[in-house]
């Protein structure tokens, strides 16, 4: 596969469409997610950290600010921690200069980066370093930025480092209570 190729397919997998179970998702009818955006577009915080159990509602709520950010007209891309490096190791195995530009290309993005499910991916030093590239630049551009992780802020940064666990600590972390509604839609909650 060339590098061309590999992006055209990073690019399908990054264009946002919303999946099904998200659709109804807005900022009325989603806990916190008027506060996060508000957070990210309107208040100084820059970078936001929504953490909370499995299925207790944090990619509803990043694809319900992400539709408040399209009535808006503000940009917001949703990028799944897992796969953007995948996306990364793929254009790696090609060439490390266009690696450079993918990751440059996150750095800079002008509107709010959302990384879903931060800590799901395989933490290797490769991983590591693009992440920590990517949230260095964006604070010190002041960039707005959305991070959500069952982990909680400290088990995060044990697991990423200091360098990215102290950025996280400086955002602004917000806990999302609730319970497991994936496992009470099947059914299977106690
Ligand atoms: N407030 C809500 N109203 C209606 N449905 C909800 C609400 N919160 C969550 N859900 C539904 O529950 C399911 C799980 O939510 P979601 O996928 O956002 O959880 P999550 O916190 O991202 O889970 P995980 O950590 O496993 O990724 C989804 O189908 C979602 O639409
Ligand atoms: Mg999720």
């Amino acid at each position: 596969m060339s590098t061309d190729e590999i992006r055209t397919w990073v690019g399908r997998v990054n264009k946002r469409k919303v999946p099904k179970q998200y659709q109804d998702a807005t900022v009325d009818n989603t806990p916190r997610a008027q506060r996060v955006y508000d957070s990210l577009t309107k208040n100084p915080e820059r970078l936001v950290f929504v953490t909370g159990t499995h299925g207790c509602g944090k990619t509803r709520l990043l694809y319900a600010a992400a539709k408040q950010a399209d009535v808006e007209g503000r940009m917001f891309r949703i990028e799944l921690a897992p796969q953007m490096i995948l996306g990364f190791q793929k254009v790696a195995s090609v060439d490390m200069y266009e690696l450079d530009a993918d990751i440059y290309e996150l750095q800079k993005y002008p509107g709010t980066l959302a990384i879903d499910d931060l800590g799901a991916e395989k933490t290797t030093d490769f991983a590591l370093q693009c992440l920590y590239l990517v949230l260095a630049f964006r604070e010190q551009w002041g960039l707005p930025t959305v991070i959500t992780s069952n982990l909680s802020v400290e088990a995060l940064g044990e697991r990423l480092g200091d360098r990215i666990g102290s950025r996280l600590l400086a955002g602004k972390t917000v806990e999302l209570g609730g319970h497991d509604r994936r496992a009470e839609m099947s059914g299977k909650s106690n």
